[in-house]
């Protein structure tokens, strides 16, 4: 019996994909190579079923005699090893980002005489407009809560935008740009303390309240299904704390991250130009240690954000925090630094990576934003946060454009500096 190996996400399955199985068990015994959670996630969005139940579902279709992971879009490890007399493939990966990757099936099936099979693409049905359709029906506090874990389970580095309100969250959702073919797009919502309060006319000090906060969060979950993780400040005292995690667990929040300092909170980004204090390390540890308690499930994540290189405590006294903080149970550690050469947190960075056990390692780039999102990866960062971009864009336009109407004593000149009221119309549709 000749052997027949199809790769497939199979995460949407539609008649598309039992088209090219029909046609591969045709031609002999089938194989499934089916693509991991991070071969999906290298070119596209991470997929909504995990591999196991992909797994389940594709090893009881008709035909299939066994399925294997594919743990890279390549193919070429996989064919190496079974050697199959053929591929089976739509014909709609000749164009686009798998162009290359159909090259390398040709050429390796040469090796033993194998044959790639291209059953014409089925029309009219695709896992990405099924994916359109899912995105409108949205999504629920469970399935979002959990998605950031996959994501950091899937990807080198997950990325993170500011948003702080519904329409900032639309544009984290929705803003999808190619490179090299693949599409780019933030994984994760940022719901920043610093863009949440200036949006409020309110300064970044704990002064907006868990309940206005919460507001903005239910504004962003409502029009968005991307996993949201929440600056909690400094959490407050540990009593309140273990609220502030109930509350942000219900709503299907993914993490809360806060900071290692007390007293009156001021942004970090003043470093030692204002009065801010340090916590205990030991009383901090106390205060994640409690949050993690006052969880209901295991999935929600309860980060710790270090403070030392903000002021002036040095790379060692980071990196013993960290380690009190990793006892202490947290599931992610970020690692603050306001510095524009960012080489004491590289070398935080760089020990970091050295401990035995480590959890996610997240940074904000907003000082050093010279930095390349490759070069985090080479550091072992895990969470890339753009902090407050949304709001710094916004907030000099807004102001051009009223400076404009006052010099002008009309608004046809700021016509150029806003949308066109039809856009604007458009912009969220009514149904
Ligand atoms: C925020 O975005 O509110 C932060 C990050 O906490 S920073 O402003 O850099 O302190
Ligand atoms: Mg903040």
């Amino acid at each position: 019996m000749p052997t027949v190996y199809v790769a497939m996400s199979a995460d949407l399955l539609h008649p598309g994909h039992m088209n090219i199985l029909k046609s591969a068990r045709e031609l002999g015994d089938v194989t499934v190579g089916l693509l991991t959670d991070e071969a999906i996630a290298s070119y596209k969005r991470l997929p909504f079923l995990s591999y196991d139940q992909r797994k389940a579902v594709v090893a009881d279709i008709r035909g299939v005699q066994r399925v294997i992971p594919q743990t890279t879009l390549d193919y070429v490890a996989n064919l190496r090893e079974l050697r199959p007399d053929f591929v089976v493939h739509g014909d709609d990966w000749r164009e686009g980002v798998q162009s290359e990757v159909r090259m390398r099936v040709i050429e390796t099936l040469r090796e033993w005489g194998g044959q790639l099979v291209e059953p014409e693409y089925t029309q009219g049905i695709s896992s990405t407009q099924l994916n359109t359709q899912l995105k409108e029906i949205g999504t629920t506090p469970e399935v979002r809560l959990k998605r950031l874990r996959r994501l950091l389970g899937a990807k080198p580095l997950v990325r993170a935008l500011e948003a702080h309100n519904g329409l900032t969250g639309l544009i984290v959702e929705n803003t999808r740009v190619p490179k090299d073919g693949v599409p780019q797009e933030f994984d994760a919502i940022w719901l920043s303390s610093l863009t949440d309060s200036s949006a409020k006319g309110r300064p970044d000090t704990e002064l907006v309240d868990l309940t206005s906060r919460t507001t903005t969060i239910q504004e962003i979950l409502e029009v968005t299904t991307k996993p949201l993780i929440f600056d909690g400040d400094t959490g407050g005292i540990t009593e309140h704390f273990c609220f502030m995690v109930k509350t942000l667990e219900r709503l299907g929040v993914s993490a809360v991250i806060i900071e290692d300092k007390i007293g009156p909170k001021r942004n970090s980004l003043f470093g030692t130009e204002v009065v801010q204090t340090q916590d205990d390390k030991q009383h901090f540890a106390e205060k994640i240690r409690a949050g993690r308690a006052a969880r209901v499930t295991e999935d929600f994540m309860v980060m710790a954000r270090i403070e030392s290189l903000i002021l002036k405590q040095g790379v060692y006294d980071a990196l013993s925090r960290a380690e009190t903080y990793l006892e202490a149970g947290a599931d992610g550690i970020m690692i603050h630094c306001k510095d524009h050469d960012p080489l004491e947190l590289l070398e935080f960075a760089r020990q970091y990576e050295a401990f035995e056990t480590n959890v996610p390692l997240v940074v904000v780039p907003t000082a050093f934003n010279q930095i390349m999102e490759d070069a985090l990866i080479d550091a072992g960062v895990n969470v890339v946060i753009y902090a407050n971009h949304l709001l710094r864009a916004a907030y000099p336009a807004m102001v051009q454009t009223a400076e404009t109407i006052l010099r002008n004593g009309r608004a046809l000149e700021a016509d150029d500096l806003c949308m066109p009221i039809k856009e604007v119309l458009n912009l969220i549709p009514a149904g």
